[in-house]
């Protein structure tokens, strides 16, 4: 062969490989480009599924005050438990003293001394945070109250003893059948607790006893729950508070109710005109509530009468997790996590903390992003596209949660008649007769901690209830608002009225 037949074949040769080397190239950049399509469209899927458009939380405000009329009338007809909490006065400012409150209710517990002087002043607050070991979550009663009441007494004695015959108050945030405000026993355990023996025992007597093992002289006078006690707070500070509201590792209402509008247990009531009723709103299920394949409650085995959808749509213990199952699925129509995906097979590995750290992540680069996965999920090198659609994903989570949490106020609004539509019977909501000024007192994590998750409800309740309305109703923090209100309750209720309820 001749040199010039050499260098045609050669030529030859090497347009074949490029030949060959581009298809491939061509064909990778086509599967990648579908794999990537992929995973956009489980994020779009995502996003129409959770859409909360403002008729729809305008329907859902109707069905969640239908079901609180109707948790009024009797008991178990409505998916909402109503529960009567036998306080029927609330701290005025008037109270005095020192008094100490244990406040339960997530994977850790609070002691608190508060001191209390006339015309709604705290002399002087004490807390001390504990955690509550996984284990104890899901182990005895005993054990749980033991170590309360421990921590309760190592507490007392540094800040001096004195125990002698002090009112406790006890914040229990989980729903408690009350026939006295110092006693009431457990219905059922949510979020993380499953001590199924402590179903039905009277948990202030638990408590109780547990104070007497560790040589206490103290007694529970107040058993109340968070959304309660964050009420009782609201109103010690500012008359006009009619509700209050928790939206952290769980979520629930209170609000003060007529006691003419309460059809149920008439004999529990008191002289009083009024009672605080515990909403339990995180059993809240309707058709209208925007589920997704990957809601913890959307399997059909979570399905029963009381599965606290609207609590895991809406609460701190899940909103990580759905995010999760989410970036999962992704995972598995793409490879967009690249190869070390394993973390992302564990379950509530991804915490709603990471995924407001995600969504609140400003840097151009988003580098918080970056760090998030490498440290929590072990996801590493994650180009910044992919970034952008995690950070969609957790603002997906977030917008759905706060927005439906919004829903639930305007709810508890309607059902007092604070919304400006007389109780739902009319579309149009304008202030009638004397504008009255509406306090919503708020405790929770969620709220308190996540500011885009703020500005989501409050902007929801604004476009809810109308600028006139809107107006007249003020969304107040109440921090510590759970265990301080649970002290301020034994006290107004430490005098002879403890008695009489
Ligand atoms: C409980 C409520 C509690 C709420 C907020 C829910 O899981 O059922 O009683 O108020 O969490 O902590």
């Amino acid at each position: 062969m001749g040199k010039a037949q050499w260098l045609s074949v050669a030529l030859g040769c090497v347009a074949a490989v490029m030949c060959t080397v581009a298809t491939t190239l061509v064909a990778r950049q086509a599967v990648a480009r579908s794999r990537w399509s992929r995973a956009v469209a489980v994020v779009r899927g995502f996003e129409e599924d959770c859409a909360t458009p403002t008729e729809r939380l305008q329907r859902i405000v109707n069905s969640l005050s239908v079901e609180m009329f109707a948790g009024l009338a009797s008991e178990g007809t409505s998916m909402v438990r109503m529960l009567l909490t036998c306080v029927d006065a609330l701290p005025d400012g008037s109270e005095e003293g020192i008094y100490y409150s244990v406040d339960l209710g997530g994977t850790s517990f609070r002691v608190m001394k508060l001191e209390l002087g006339s015309g709604s002043m705290v002399i002087n607050k004490k807390v001390e945070h504990r955690p509550i070991p996984e284990d104890l979550t899901k182990g005895t009663s005993e054990d749980l109250f033991n170590l309360i009441a421990l921590a309760l007494k190592n507490f007392i004695q540094r800040e001096g003893g004195g125990d002698e015959g002090r009112a406790l108050g006890f914040t229990f945030s989980f729903p408690v059948r009350q026939v006295s405000i110092s006693s009431g026993s457990l219905i059922r355990w949510t979020k993380e607790f499953s001590i199924e023996e402590a179903v039905g025992k009277d948990v202030a007597q638990c408590l109780n006893e547990a104070l007497v093992r560790n040589g206490l002289n103290l007694h529970v006078t107040a058993l109340v729950n968070n959304a309660v006690g964050t009420l009782a707070m609201g109103h010690y500070y500012d008359e006009d508070t009619v509700a209050a509201v928790i939206i952290g590792a769980g979520n629930n209402a209170s609000y003060i109710e007529r006691n003419a509008a309460i059809a149920k247990c008439r004999g529990l009531l008191t002289d009083s005109d009024l009672t605080v009723v515990n909403v339990e709103w995180g059993s809240f299920r309707s058709p209208q509530i925007p589920l997704t394949p990957y809601d913890i409650c959307s399997s059909e085995a979570e399905r029963n009468h009381y599965d606290q959808a609207f609590e895991k749509v809406i609460s701190g213990v899940y909103l990580g997790e759905i995010a999760r199952l989410v970036f999962q699925r992704m995972a598995q129509e793409s490879d967009l996590f690249g190869s070390s995906v394993n973390c992302l097979s564990t379950p509530f590995i991804f915490s709603t903390p990471s995924l407001a750290a995600i969504r609140e992540d400003d840097s151009p680069d988003l580098r918080v992003v970056g760090r998030v996965l490498e440290e929590h999920l072990k996801i590493q090198d994650v180009p910044l596209k992919t970034r952008r659609l995690v950070v969609r994903i957790c603002d997906i989570v977030t917008r759905r949660a706060a927005r439906l949490a919004a829903a639930g106020i305007v709810a508890v609004l309607q059902k007092i008649g604070r919304d400006g539509t007389l109780c739902g019977t009319t579309f149009v909501r304008k202030i009638r007769g004397e504008p009255k000024r509406s306090v919503v007192a708020i405790e929770g994590g969620l709220y308190q901690g996540y500011s885009i998750f703020r500005e989501y409800l409050n902007e929801a309740v604004d476009e809810i209830l109308g600028d006139e309305i809107a107006s007249t109703v003020s969304l107040r923090v109440m921090e510590e608002g759970s265990g301080i209100g649970a002290a301020l309750l034994a006290a107004s209720y430490s005098s002879t009225r403890q008695n009489s309820v």
